[in-house]
């Protein structure tokens, strides 16, 4: 062939859509808008009109679990279960998809079953949770849709722990299949290679993740990660770096599991409870062991780690690369695990595969039996970060209370266990079936009190409405304050948000970031004292929304701000301070807020990154978060009052002033300091400073996506369209954590 000349039919083709070399290749460091829209209906192949409640109530819930029990000693010959059991596998299954839940941007966790997919589905630490999956397609396939993955890898878990003797706490349905891998959650510095995990080799990817050394004062994990090592659910078993030290395990899980939103009586309860069952596998060395499910053959049909050795599977497995097991009976609810950490001297030894692990001293301490071989029997196994809860002073006293009083271990158990499954549910609004636990509150939900007597109706709106205005508070001020409350909801865990109001509770209302609110929420508890009918949290939701009209009608249009009653006040009681300081921004685009701890916290993180986290976390598209900057921005709505990126020299009026400065060509941007936060806008021909914005604002005008966005807003056409964007926009934040109005938000 002659260059030039190849037939144009694509028979020489060389690469294919989506192959990379693509965007993410060339530009590794590009703010990823098109992230925002992930996730979204056109990947659902139910639609959005699929109403995943209306079918899981359709489901008999006892029916299922017979059949999830049925299933689990049901043993098949391509995946035969240990002791006849799936049991084990399943909670470990379980346990994995909860895992990965973090505190710090309530991301990971069990409720779009993620673990179905790339990145978390192909860490080392996930080996072989492909096989429990598969397993359990039948059941799948049986209740088709009407049963989420999520909400069936988690049942499981239940169906196993009840199997072998452990009373659940309760289940809640509800959980919303994702169709598609989270690409952006950060999960921190990436290691491949699963020898890694096991040599110590993974040192490199390991301190990237620490500020300071296992043991230091200020020794701590990178926020918002929560496994100490990358392709981990939370520690190396065999100890930091792998040394087999098991004090420096224990500080690892302390911060892992605190992170997970867990005190050190539930991570006790948690490790001893879920040890008490199956069996670590470690035959054959990590590096005879094939790809994960992403990296794995077509042929293999999304299953990975092939394992070449015998059947590769039953008394060949390898899945960690410790060998043995806790107890002397892993399917039965025992308080065997404690009483053999404790009855024993424990010395390393290692596994067939060469993992470090634990074994009796005493030749003549209890054996196990084989998951397989009839007649066989094994030395017991504890992984270095068992021995860590025998050393840690701390740990150590919630063992031997445990150990002590069975009864309460297992209460201890199987609450944790339901809050490392429901964290990241949100209100329980949300729980489906008849298994909901409501006997209790439980302060990890962030309980709201039921609603009581008749909601306000309109002619109340309109008379709290008429209150708030002849306050004479100004719509900056109210927007501020009705802004402040819903932002902190996040999508990821569902928790956050106007309701409750808790904008008037510690610790929101102490926050630097909130400081304006205070004066606001004060006048409109005045007002509240005068129409004892509305809740503070919808009073503080509606006054935004009378800030947002009277903007709208300043810029010559009229709108009428949507407004749903039925928010209700909590107390400081129901309020977890320690668990909502985690809601506190570190950085807030929205009212161009950048912590003095950013530096500290943040170093090396671009200011428009986290403002691109929170427009995710609050499930905006590129529109909507453009929309909202830009019509915030000309309300005045800086958290210090300041006027940087206030483009307007009329603030108040919901205009299109920020869209059409931002895009001003006259403009010249110099940055003012070597933070690179806050930049002068002037005119080039003059030399007239006429503005100043930070990284938040001009990210709308140098990102091509974004700027786009604002063309759309800033021609002469553009204001009509603006100020309604911005109210429908206004009123999905409004509503974001409104779970107990029915039928409201399908997706999220
Ligand atoms: C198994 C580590 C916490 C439940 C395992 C295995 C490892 C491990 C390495 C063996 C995997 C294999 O080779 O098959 C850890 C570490 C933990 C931890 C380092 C935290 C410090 C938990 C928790 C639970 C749990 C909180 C549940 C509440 C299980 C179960 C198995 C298991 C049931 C047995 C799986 C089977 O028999 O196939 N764990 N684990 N683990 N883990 Fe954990």
């Amino acid at each position: 062939h002659m260059a030039g000349s190849l037939p144009a039919g694509g028979d020489h083709l060389g690469g294919a859509f989506g192959q990379s070399p693509t965007l993410e290749h060339w530009y590794p460091q590009r703010l990823r808008v098109e992230l925002l829209h992930r996730n979204g209906v056109d990947a659902d192949p139910l639609g959005a009109d699929f109403d995943y409640a209306a079918a899981f109530a359709t489901i008999d819930l006892e029916e299922l679990k017979q059949d999830i029990k049925t299933l689990l000693t049901t043993s098949v010959d391509w995946w035969p279960a240990d002791y006849g059991n799936y049991g084990p596998q399943m909670i470990r299954m379980a346990w994995h998809a909860a895992g990965t839940y973090r505190i710090a941007d309530g991301r990971g966790g069990a409720g779009t079953a993620m673990q179905r997919f790339a990145p978390i589905g192909s860490w080392w630490d996930n080996g072989n949770t492909d096989k429990s999956r598969r397993l359990l397609q039948p059941i799948k396939h049986k209740y088709g849709n009407a049963l989420s993955w999520a909400d069936l890898m988690v049942l499981t878990g239940n169906c196993s722990l009840e199997l072998m003797g452990l009373p659940t706490y309760g289940f809640g349905g509800g959980r919303l299949d994702a169709w598609e891998p989270d690409d952006g959650t950060w999960w921190g510095p990436e290691v491949w290679n699963p020898h890694d995990v096991h040599s110590g080799d993974d040192m490199v990817s390991r301190d990237e993740r620490w500020h300071g050394q296992n043991g230091d004062e200020d020794y701590d994990l990178q926020s918002p990660l929560a496994a100490s090592h990358q392709a981990l659910i939370y520690v190396n078993p065999e100890g930091p770096y792998a040394n087999g030290d098991p004090m420096g395990s224990a500080r690892d899980i302390r911060v892992t599991f605190t992170r997970m939103a867990m005190n050190d009586e539930e991570t006790v309860a948690l490790i001893a409870g879920g040890h008490a069952f199956g069996k670590s596998h470690g035959q054959v060395p990590a590096t005879e062991i094939g790809p994960s499910p992403e990296l794995a053959p077509i042929e293999q049909m999304g299953l990975g780690w092939h394992n070449p050795r015998g059947t590769g599977n039953a008394e060949f497995t390898s899945t960690n690369g410790i060998e043995g097991s806790w107890t002397q009976d892993p399917t039965r609810w025992d308080n065997s695990y404690l009483e053999n950490l404790f009855g024993h001297e424990w010395e390393q030894t290692k596994s067939p595969a060469g993992a470090l692990q634990w074994t009796p001293k005493d030749p003549d301490a209890p054996r196990t039996p084989d998951a397989h071989v009839p007649g066989q029997t094994h030395a017991l196994m504890m992984m270095t970060s068992d021995i860590a809860l025998k050393v840690d002073p701390e740990y150590r006293k919630v063992c031997e209370k445990f150990l002590a009083d069975f009864d309460t271990f297992t209460l201890a158990f199987s609450k944790a266990w339901y809050k490392l499954t429901h964290r990241d549910m949100g209100p329980k609004h949300r729980y489906l079936g008849p298994e909901v636990t409501i006997q209790d509150e439980l302060l990890w939900q962030d309980p709201l009190p039921d609603a009581e007597g008749v909601p306000i109706g309109d002619a109340d709106v309109e008379a709290l409405k008429a209150a708030v205005r002849a306050a004479g508070i100004n719509s900056s001020d109210l927007v501020f304050t009705a802004y402040s409350a819903a932002s902190t909801y996040r999508d990821s865990d569902k928790r956050g948000g106007a309701n409750g109001g808790r904008i008037a509770l510690a610790p929101q209302k102490d926050w630097a970031v909130n400081r304006r609110t205070v004066p606001v929420v004060e006048a409109l508890q005045r007002i509240q004292q005068q129409h004892p009918s509305v809740s503070l949290a919808d009073l503080v939701v509606l006054a935004g929304c009378v800030g947002v009209e009277d903007a709208a009608r300043a810029a010559g249009v009229e709108v009428t701000v949507p407004f749903t009653p039925g928010r209700v006040d909590t107390t400081q009681e129901r309020t977890d301070i320690e668990m909502f300081e985690w809601l506190r921004p570190i950085a807030d685009g929205f009212r161009n807020f950048r912590s003095e701890r950013f530096e500290q916290f943040a170093p090396g993180v671009a200011l428009e990154q986290v403002f691109l986290d929170r427009a995710n976390l609050l499930t905006l598209t590129a529109p909507e978060w453009t929309v909202l900057t830009g019509g915030l921005r000309v309300l005045g709505t800086n958290w210090d009052g300041s006027d940087v990126g206030v483009l307007t020299h009329r603030v108040g009026t919901l205009s299109t002033d920020w869209f059409v400065n931002l895009t001003d060509t006259d403009l010249v941007w110099t940055k003012t300091d070597d933070t690179e936060t806050v930049f002068a806008g002037t005119v080039q021909a003059t030399g007239e400073q006429r503005w100043t914005a930070s990284r938040h604002d001009l990210v709308f005008g140098s990102n091509a996506q974004l700027r786009s966005v604002v063309d759309a807003y800033a021609g002469s056409d553009g204001q009509e369209r603006f100020v309604h964007d911005f109210v429908a926009a206004w009123d999905k934040l409004m509503m974001l954590d409104r779970f107990d109005v029915k039928g409201h938000r399908r997706y999220g």
